[in-house]
């Protein structure tokens, strides 16, 4: 519930589960409110995925990084630790970007060596350090996973695919960061969540999978694909949404390429990605077109008023 945080988006969820689901807002860090929710709610497993994940945020700011990302992560397992008898598993999810930056051939695999280059990635780093250490020291039955760039419903629209997305809609430029010929490997929302209850029912403890979408794309690809569907699905009179492109000011520290090799998940555990970049990104931007309301209190803030009165 930090600033990408929006109870907007899991509204139905209480009425598609009933009695399977409950919402604290509490801080990771927090361990006595952490400690009570252990307690009270029979928890079995923990799959973590609380992070602070905006690189260009990082940059400006890495404070909650550390924060969040490393001590939040700390204070997680000590929890689990404490209460090891109970615990059965501790997922910790983390990103592919702790591996560094690839040139233009390769990809990362569970053995490629730690090389983070910026305070995101750093601190996803440390955290992973620590999960894998609780295995090696304590014997909590962990397992990790990185994956690749997520994308899809309910993303918080300062990440690459949802701002370009609102953005173009709106009219306003489209920032490309230095030439545009960054490359990412993306992965459909929906594709990582079935990866983590594949490694959550059969991952085994002390283990890393890589999560990858096999969509390697670079950034103006990409743009270009989005421009792409909307100028079929909404089209503009005054031409193409690719009118809105602009090449602006480099990242500091940009990486050039990301790219995944999931063959230890798609072999050991028989998962591999439903998606295909462009059923993925067609659903995307549906989604995004259909929830022009929650766009609009995402962007108004006006969200976060309404979870102030709610839960303060
Ligand atoms: P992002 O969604 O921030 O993910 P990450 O940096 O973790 O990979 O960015 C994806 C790519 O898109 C990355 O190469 C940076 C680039 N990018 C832009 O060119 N313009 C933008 O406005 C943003 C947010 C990202």
């Amino acid at each position: 519930m930090t600033y990408a945080g929006n109870l907007a988006s899991i509204e139905d969820l209480p009425g598609k589960f009933p009695g399977r689901y409950v919402f604290v807002k509490a801080d990771i860090a927090d361990a006595s409110a952490i400690e009570k929710i252990l307690l009270d709610n029979k928890i079995d497993a923990i799959c973590h995925l609380a992070a602070e994940s905006h690189v260009d945020r990082s940059i400006e700011a890495p404070d909650d990084f550390i924060q969040t990302n490393i001590v939040g992560t700390f204070r997680l397992l000590e929890l689990a630790r404490r209460h090891k008898d109970r615990i059965g598993r501790f997922h910790h999810v983390s990103t592919d970007e702790v591996f560094g930056s690839l040139g233009p051939e390769g990809q990362f695999r569970e053995d490629t060596p730690y090389h983070p280059n910026s305070p995101y990635s750093a601190s996803k780093a440390a955290s992973d350090h620590l999960v894998r250490a609780y295995h090696h020291t304590y014997g909590l039955p962990v397992t990790l996973s990185n994956c690749s760039n997520n994308y899809g419903p309910y993303q918080f629209p300062e990440k690459l695919i949802p701002l370009m997305i609102v953005n173009a809609l709106e009219g306003k430029s489209l920032p490309i960061y230095g030439d545009g010929k960054n490359v990412r490997d993306w992965l459909y929302v929906r594709d990582h969540c079935r990866a983590l209850w594949t490694i959550l029912k059969k991952g085994r403890p002390g283990e890393t999978y890589n999560i990858g979408g096999g969509s390697e794309r670079d950034n103006l690809q990409v743009v270009d694909s989005l421009c792409a569907i909307l100028d079929r699905i909404v089209p503009r009179k005054d031409g193409g949404h690719a009118q809105f492109k602009a090449f602006v000011t480099d990242r500091p520290g940009h990486d050039r390429r990301y790219a995944i090799d999931f063959m230890k998940l798609e072999c050991e555990l028989e998962w591999g990605p439903e998606e295909s970049f462009e059923t993925g990104l067609e659903k995307t931007v549906k989604w995004y077109l259909d929830h022009s309301e929650w766009v609009r209190q995402v962007q108004s803030g006006e969200y976060r008023d309404w979870m102030r009165r709610q839960y303060q």
